[in-house]
C-alpha cells in the first residue's frame, strides 16, 4: 500500500510535521528516535507533534539525520535547543557541514524562500539554522540499541555523499531519506530519480536497500509504502535510474553534447510541457543540471 506520510504509520512509527517534510518518530522501545529534521520553518510543528506522539518532548532521546540537504536537517538546531538532552546522529560529513557558516547561510537562504508558505507554522520564533554539534557520528554497520528495538545504519551515497539510511529490523522498517528518490505524485508512482552526487553510487546504494526487503518503507518526502509495495517501489526506483540515464543521454545527443542546451530543453519538455512533477521548478533545475553534468562526464563508461 502507498499512503501519505502523515499521522500514525504503524504501532511503532508516527509522523511529526506533515507529509511534505515528514520526520519519523520511532517509539515502543525504551528510547525514542526521530529520523529526519525536515525544514527549519517547521520546527514548532515538529515539537508539537513530538509532544502529541510521546506525551513529553523530553522523551525523545535520538535525532538521526539522513543527509546534508537543508530540508532534511533544518530543525536540528531548534530541536536541540528545546530538547537539551537530545543526541543528534549523522554522517561525519554532515557534522562538518553543520559547523560551516557559509553552508549554514546558504541553507537559511534556501529555506527562506518558503517563509510565506510556512508563516502559520513558523510564527515569529527564531528558527535560524545555526552551528550544531553532532553527538554521534554514524557509519555503516552501526547499531543503536533503542531498548527492545534497534536501529541499523547504512551508508547509501549517490544522492549526496553523506546519505545514510536506517532500518529497524524488528519491525522490517526502512528509512531511506532521498537515497531511493520520491514518487512524482499521488497517482504517479514513478520514482523521481536523484543521483546528485554519483550515478554509480546511487545504483549500488539502491541495491543495498533492495537487499533489506522492507515491509515498511518511509521516504524522505510525502509517502510511505507498506507490504509488497515497499520492495516493489525500490525495484521501480532502481529501474527508473537506468531509464533516467538513457533519457538524459538522448537529450545530450540531440544537443550534440552541449550540456547547457540539453538541460534547457529537458526542463521545457520534461517539466513545463508534461506538468506532472510536483517538485518546485528551481529545485528541479538544480537537481537536473547536477544529473545531466554527471552523465555527460561519464560518456563511454
Ligand atoms: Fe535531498
Amino acid at each position: 500500500m502507498k499512503q501519505l506520510a502523515s499521522g500514525r504509520i504503524s504501532e511503532n512509527i508516527a509522523v511529526a510535521g506533515n507529509y511534505m517534510y515528514p520526520c519519523y518518530v520511532v517509539g515502543g522501545g525504551g528510547r525514542n528516535l526521530m529520523i529526519e529534521a525536515g525544514l527549519n520553518l517547521m520546527g514548532p510543528l515538529y515539537v508539537k507533534s513530538i509532544e502529541e506522539i510521546l506525551g513529553d518532548r523530553g522523551l525523545l532521546s535520538y535525532l538521526f539525520l539522513t543527509h546534508s540537504h537543508y530540508d532534511h536537517l533544518g530543525s536540528v538546531h531548534y530541536l536541540k535547543r528545546l530538547i537539551p538532552g537530545l543526541v543528534v546522529g549523522a554522517h561525519e560529513r554532515v557534522a562538518g557541514l553543520l559547523r560551516k557558516e557559509s553552508v549554514l547561510a546558504m541553507m537559511n537562504r534556501l529555506s527562506d524562500v518558503q517563509r510565506l508558505l510556512m508563516r502559520d507554522i513558523a510564527g515569529d520564533e527564531d528558527l535560524v539554522i545555526r552551528q550544531t554539534d553532532i553527538g554521534l557520528t554514524l557509519k555503516e554497520g552501526d547499531v543503536i540499541d533503542l531498548g527492545g528495538l534497534s536501529c541499523r545504519v547504512y551508508e547509501v551515497p549517490g544522492h549526496t555523499r553523506d546519505s545514510l539510511a536506517y532500518s529497524i529490523p524488528e519491525i522490517d522498517a526502512l528509512f531511506t531519506g532521498e537515497a531511493a528518490g520520491v514518487p512524482q505524485g499521488m497517482d504517479d508512482h514513478t520514482p523521481q530519480v536523484g543521483f546528485l552526487a554519483s550515478y554509480e553510487d546511487y545504483l549500488t546504494s539502491l541495491e543495498k536497500l533492495m537487499s533489506l526487503s522492507p515491509r515498511i518503507l518511509c521516504l524522505g518526502h510525502a509517502f510511505v509504502f507498506t507490504g509488497e509495495d515497499a520492495a516493489k517501489y525500490l525495484r521501480a526506483s532502481y529501474a527508473a535510474t537506468f531509464e533516467y540515464r538513457s533519457l538524459i543521454e538522448r537529450y545530450l545527443e540531440e544537443a550534440d553534447g552541449d550540456v547547457e542546451k540539453a538541460i534547457e530543453t529537458m526542463a521545457v519538455k520534461e517539466y513545463d510541457e508534461k506538468g506532472t512533477i510536483r517538485q518546485e521548478r528551481n529545485a528541479y533545475l538544480t537537481n537536473l543540471s547536477a544529473q545531466v553534468r554527471l552523465i555527460a562526464g561519464m560518456k563511454g563508461r
